[in-house]
């Protein structure tokens, strides 16, 4: 990789979704003067940026990610001015903010949806996708990512619009160059405010595709799958570039891109080098390796990942992207469930240990890597909901779907499914201490406690030198230290070991050797590593070479062999 690198492919994420992060006025819901609390702890761990979960006004059908103002801060969070304090305190300890951007939808609230639909003739009404029926149907077969068809009929002009994800988040059309415009203006007022730039919800879908044709259906499914269909779209590349040049040049930006769908060619093109496009993406490979192998049951699944499939993926991302584009790395995010609870073990025995190798193997990798609240504490699934505990729309729909209307499986497995998989394993309450409400708020929170925050918490955590949070402050100190994470090239050992994942990161003279024991196993591995080699960090307390004990992670340096 050449030099000229650039500050965000130093830095490190933390990612916040505030609903859930600290409440600071006790109404159960956290909110941004929460958050300014924290700041000190965030800048404890070493995370060089902040993003946002959608903190703008939301009628929160799906928690902010159905916006109804795009400048303007939702009531339950506090105000304008509440976010601009935590704009400059963050500043002021050089942490940087990103804002998430969601447009390929809006709120069916919004002003701009609620004109679209008054009228065929109304000046919006081509802001959205609007058809009419075909047959006495919908326009086309897609289902909603959140079930069900992904059109409404609308009453008042008897036509349907389209919402890839719920009712109430109908989908902008791109092809409108009036819209398109409206939404850079928006996008400048922010980036004007001084934020330090956008992680951009399902960007990969924002350019339909002509005559919107029919996507397969999966075996046993009903809906065709729009995602194949309209990922990657035929414009995107186009609006993306014109985004760049109408805001995104316009400062020194951070741009990541959430891109359903995506493949090698196009990730290329998103987060080339050259900045043509963004910065950099998430994929989701990795997070659909253990998806049920019943098409028609989707996410939903309670089994481990395969390790040989794993680490081709990651290794095919790490070497595909190398010199070209840049990776983003994450476990975990609000969508996602716990990664301890999912690739690791979340027993007592086996908890901090696993979530440690977890944190190695994702850190040393080339890429900017995020942290998503609570990872860094070993935060486990929830596994005390029972179904009426839920609130995620996914999850609502989703039991709607599968268990009363299709009834392809019964609740007892659909309960246990969303252990395994729900999105609200990721939104329980952070654990700030083994006080009431585990110190997150003085009142019932809005959204259930996991039972174990007497035990698992930031308090507890910060009292132990051993704990996982200091061995994620030490991975991003190493991060920030030696050069070879950022620019080191990647080197998969052993792909076809089934239970260490182990892997090198080389420069001209210096290499990293990572060795990462997956399994609650000992197992024996020989690599050669020089009597000189350092051992920069480990998850145990010494070194027993060629042993490696359940969940062992070692990172070693050495000159070049
Ligand atoms: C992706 C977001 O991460 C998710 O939380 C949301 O439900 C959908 N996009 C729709 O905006």
């Amino acid at each position: 990789m050449k030099e000229n690198i650039k500050w965000w492919q130093k830095a490190v994420v933390y990612q916040i979704y505030p609903r859930s992060f600290q409440d600071s006025n006790g109404d159960g819901i956290g909110d941004l003067q929460g958050i300014r609390q924290h700041l000190d702890y965030i800048q404890k761990l070493g995370a060089d940026v902040i993003w946002l979960n959608p903190v703008y006004v939301s009628p929160n059908l799906d928690n902010g990610y159905d916006i109804a103002d795009y400048e303007a801060i939702n009531h339950e969070f506090g105000d304008m001015q509440a976010f601009d304090n935590l704009l400059t305190e963050a500043h002021d300890r050089g942490i940087k903010i990103i804002m998430d951007l969601v447009v390929n939808h809006s709120s069916d609230q919004h002003p701009w949806f609620i004109e679209s639909r008054s009228s065929k003739d109304n000046p919006k009404r081509d802001f959205y996708i609007w058809r009419d029926a075909v047959d006495g149907h919908e326009p086309n077969n897609w289902g909603s990512f959140f079930s069900g068809p992904a059109w409404k009929l609308d009453t008042a002009t008897n036509q349907y619009y389209l919402h890839l994800f719920a009712t109430g988040q109908p989908d902008l059309n791109w092809e409108n160059k009036t819209l398109r415009d409206a939404i850079y203006k928006m996008m400048n007022w922010w980036v004007d405010k001084g934020i330090d730039g956008f992680r951009m919800d399902v960007i990969s879908l924002i350019s339909k595709p002509d005559n919107l044709p029919d996507g397969p259906i999966p075996v046993g499914g009903t809906y065709g799958d729009a995602n194949s269909i309209v990922a990657n779209g035929p414009r995107v590349h186009q609006y993306l570039t014109e985004m760049r040049q109408q805001v995104l040049n316009n400062s020194d930006l951070m741009t990541v891109g959430e891109t359903a769908g995506v493949d090698i060619e196009n990730a290329k093109r998103y987060s080339a080098l050259d900045a043509s496009e963004l910065n950099m993406i998430f994929q989701f490979e990795h997070m659909e390796l253990d998806n049920n192998p019943n098409p028609a049951l989707g996410k939903w699944n309670d089994q481990p990942v395969d390790l040989i499939k794993l680490k081709a993926n990651l290794s095919k991302w790490q070497t595909e992207l190398a010199g070209k584009a840049w990776n983003s790395l994450y476990w975990n995010n609000h969508d996602q469930p716990r990664i301890v609870s999912r690739f690791g073990d979340d027993s007592p025995e086996f908890r901090v240990v696993s979530a440690k190798m977890l944190a190695t193997l994702l850190h040393c990798m080339q890429g900017t890597p995020y942290i998503y609240q609570g990872e860094e504490i070993g935060m486990t699934n929830a596994t005390n909901y029972h179904l009426e505990d839920y609130n995620d729309i996914e999850i609502k729909n989703a039991y709607d779907y599968l268990v009363i209307k299709e009834q392809l499986i019964d609740a007892q497995t659909f309960l246990k499914y969303v252990h395994a998989k729900g999105r609200d394993n990721a939104r329980t309450p952070m654990q700030w201490s083994a006080n009431d409400y585990a110190g997150f708020s003085t009142v019932q929170p809005w959204l259930k406690l996991n039972n174990n925050y007497a035990e698992i918490n930031v308090e507890t955590a910060l009292a132990d030198p051993d704990s996982i949070f200091y061995h994620y402050q030490k991975l991003i100190q190493l991060r920030h230290e030696l050069p070879i994470f950022t620019t080191g090239e990647y080197l998969l050992l052993d792909s076809d070991d089934a239970e260490v994942y182990a892997y090198k990161r080389l420069t001209k003279d210096e290499e990293l050797l990572v060795i990462c024991n997956f399994t609650k196993e000992g197992q024996i591995r020989l690599y050669p590593i020089p009597d000189a080699a350092e051992l920069l960090l480990s998850n145990y307390l010494d070194d027993q070479h060629e042993l490696l004990r359940p969940f062992e992670a070692k990172i070693y340096r050495f000159k070049k062999i």
